[in-house]
């Protein structure tokens, strides 16, 4: 595990700006209880999940990346030349390679940025945030736009109902900026257990399994998933390691102004909340209308709950990842941001 903010730098990131980007299609529960042995009371029970958007054949995820950056950017006052790094958090970007990120620096003209993709599926924007943190702090970058984009609709197996019916697409962003040592991101956990890879994965069509015909034929693709196992290890790992992160800064749970957890579902929030002591209002919620958007879900809750005014300057937020790998990421900020 790997902790961060351990001594006193001259600059912290900050929070200078946030949006997010959708896309238009709705697909709602009773579509998938037409598609797939299912009801709207199944997944509401068991998820929360009333909505989510997907992609429409020919719509890439760049785009709802730069839309995201570009709200950002511009909620941030600071123009796309001004920036010294792009990272998208992504598992699902356009193309094999290159990098998402060099693309959206590309939509931008972001000219001086340089631009690289940080992997670690739902936990992804967590992990962007420090690596983008640690360059900030370290003097070498001031301004660095983090984007959290997937569109895990393209990956799942959309005739297993154990996971179809969870996902969603969608980007949210983040412009971090060098600013007083005394707030912003005041320190990151990153975690990861690899003896779990087979939990939640995506076995086809990377170099040890390459797609062929007679997996498409038999419908052995897509993302798979040991959706209790998973369950398990969050409610176990998650919380622990959010009250070792504030304890490093000398905070505890009681201190948190703003919880915002990776949207898997419903009951992972409820429990992970529960655990540390933290009451339904200190804990912002959107998965009912977007699933479980991985590495999007944590900055588009973060633009959602700043747009509805629930996060101000001088507050504790905390936000946790968890997902493939298995991954999990923690970040305390004491917030400055709009
Ligand atoms: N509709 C109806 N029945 C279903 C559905 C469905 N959509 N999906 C599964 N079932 C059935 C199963 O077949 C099973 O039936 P059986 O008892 O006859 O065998 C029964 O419902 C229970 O299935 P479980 O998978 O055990 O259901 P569970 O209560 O565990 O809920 C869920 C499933 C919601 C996926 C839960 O395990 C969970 O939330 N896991 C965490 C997943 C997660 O958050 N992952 C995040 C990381 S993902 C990433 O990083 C890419």
């Amino acid at each position: 595990m790997l902790d961060t903010g351990l001594t006193q730098p001259v600059s912290r990131a900050h929070f200078a700006g946030l949006g997010l980007a959708v896309p238009d299609r709705v697909l709602t529960n009773e579509e998938l209880s037409a598609m797939v042995d299912t009801t709207d009371e199944w997944i509401t029970t068991r998820t929360g999940i009333h909505t989510r958007h997907v992609l429409r054949a020919g719509e890439k995820l760049s785009d709802l990346a730069t839309e995201a950056g570009k709200q950002a950017l511009s909620n941030a006052k600071i123009g796309a030349d001004n920036l010294d790094m792009v990272l998208c958090a992504t598992t699902s970007g356009d193309y094999l390679w290159p990098a998402m990120a060099c693309v959206v620096q590309g939509n931008l003209g972001a000219k001086r940025a340089c631009a690289f993709d940080v992997s670690a599926a739902c936990s992804g924007f967590c992990y962007a945030v420090a690596t983008a943190s640690a360059f900030i702090e370290s003097g070498a970058a001031r301004n660095i736009l983090v984007i959290g984009a997937d569109c895990l609709s393209r990956h799942v197996n959309w005739s297993d109902r154990s996971t179809c019916i969870l996902f969603g697409d969608g980007a949210g962003a983040a412009v971090l900026t060098a600013g007083s040592p005394d707030s912003g991101v005041l320190t990151s956990t990153l975690g990861t257990d690899g003896s779990m890879v087979e939990h939640v994965w995506m076995p086809t069509g990377g170099s040890a399994n390459p797609v062929t015909e007679e997996m498409l034929v038999n419908g052995e693709f897509g993302l798979q998933m040991r959706g209790r196992d998973v369950y398990r290890f969050c409610v176990e790992v998650v919380p622990k390691s959010i009250v070792e992160s504030l304890c490093r800064v000398g905070l505890k749970p009681a201190d948190v102004d703003l919880l915002v957890l990776h949207q898997a579902n419903l009951r992972i929030i409820g429990a992970v909340a529960d655990r540390l002591g933290i009451d339904e209002s200190r804990c912002f919620t959107n998965v009912g209308r977007y699933g479980n958007t991985s590495a999007a879900s944590v900055p588009m809750a973060l633009a959602e709950a700043a747009h509805e005014g629930k996060i101000a300057p001088g507050g504790v937020v905390v936000t946790a990842g968890f997902g493939a790998g298995l991954t999990w990421a923690v970040n305390v900020i004491k917030w400055t941001g709009n």
